[in-house]
């Protein structure tokens, strides 16, 4: 769709005006304590449930190549998932490959359609061999079109963000922190890689799938993919400082973060703008993101995989 000069403008106006209203009525609802979304409805958005299997599927086997691990390297292991949204399928599996415990940690809760969830998971169920199935039925039990968690390996907190998790948390109880397309929601990033930091133990991973793409704000109608960089910070906060919405850190963030924390990281692109696309709009970006190698803000996906150095003091303080 080709979008002429003074349609771009109206429709760029529109987008934050709409988007300023949704964000006040989200920090309003959570204010009240109301925490339900649609932020995170992945599996309700699916038509079938072999779409949400091979969601799942895709997430775990994402999580073990990108992160270059294998079952082995899981089992035992005290896994924190942030932002599962409506399914718990993720967790499913990293327990039945023998992680000791998987918390999911979210700040919404997504909503979902419970007989939807209880398809998934029995499917999930019917997908396993007998040893799988045991292991399974130890951690949820499905009976007459219901599910039910039992047990302590598996453990599901939300109205509380990232950044907040060290008041719920211990310092360095967790062997590996998750995440698929959360980060980007997230608009204090150096309170929730502080958090993260201190509640890995030493030597521990973090494997972050972040999608840094304007979440179909202005793409979905038309306009530029990196249109969002070109609205000025102050205006971006009001739009999005509770909502949820992309809070445009791009690749040099969590490289300087890395860096700043003593991680041995590496970042894995997934999905690439193009040179001749960025360069056509980037004289119109803000200063901060102008001022940007190109090749930083080419990226539109990416896998940050860090490990904690074994004598980072930050765990124990
Ligand atoms: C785009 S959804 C992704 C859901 C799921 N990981 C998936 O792949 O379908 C983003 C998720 O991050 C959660 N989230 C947003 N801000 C968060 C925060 N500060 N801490 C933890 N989770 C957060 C949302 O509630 C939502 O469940």
């Amino acid at each position: 769709m080709k979008v002429s000069g003074f349609s771009k403008h109206f429709l760029i106006w529109a987008k934050i005006i709409y988007h300023i209203l949704g964000n006040y009525k989200t920090k309003t609802l959570c204010k009240l304590g109301y925490f339900k979304t649609t932020t995170g409805s992945t599996h309700s958005r699916f038509s079938s449930v072999s779409d949400s299997l091979k969601y799942i599927n895709q997430v775990f086997q994402d999580y073990l190549s990108f992160a270059d691990i294998s079952v082995k390297d899981i089992k035992g292991k005290k896994v924190l998932e942030l932002g599962p949204g409506d399914n718990f399928g993720v967790a499913l599996k990293f327990l039945i490959a023998g992680a000791n415990k998987v918390t999911c940690l979210d700040k919404f809760y997504s909503n979902r359609d419970i007989a939807q969830q209880y398809q998934i998971y029995k499917a999930m169920r019917d997908e396993l061999l007998q040893g799988g199935k045991r292991s399974f039925d130890s951690i949820i039990k499905l009976n007459n079109h219901k599910f039910e968690f039992t047990g302590n390996k598996f453990e599901y907190i939300y109205d509380r963000g990232i950044e907040q998790a060290l008041e719920i948390f211990p310092s360095a109880s967790f062997d590996m922190i998750i995440s698929r397309a959360v980060l980007e929601h997230i608009p204090d990033l150096d309170a929730a890689f502080n958090s993260m930091d201190k509640l890995l133990r030493p030597g521990g991973y973090m494997i972050h799938n972040i999608d840094l793409r304007d979440h179909g704000i202005f793409t979905s109608v038309g306009l530029h993919p990196l249109t969002f960089l070109t609205i000025p910070e102050k205006i971006w906060k009001l739009m999005t400082g509770h909502s949820g919405k992309p809070n445009r850190m791009r690749l040099d963030y969590y490289k300087h973060k890395m860096e700043e924390l003593n991680y041995n990281y590496r970042i894995k692109i997934i999905l690439s703008s193009t040179l001749p696309m960025i360069e056509n709009i980037k004289p119109k970006l803000q200063p901060e993101f102008k001022k940007m190698l190109s090749e930083d803000l080419l990226p539109e996906t990416i896998f940050l995989i860090a490990q904690k150095s074994r004598n980072n003091p930050s765990a124990d303080e």
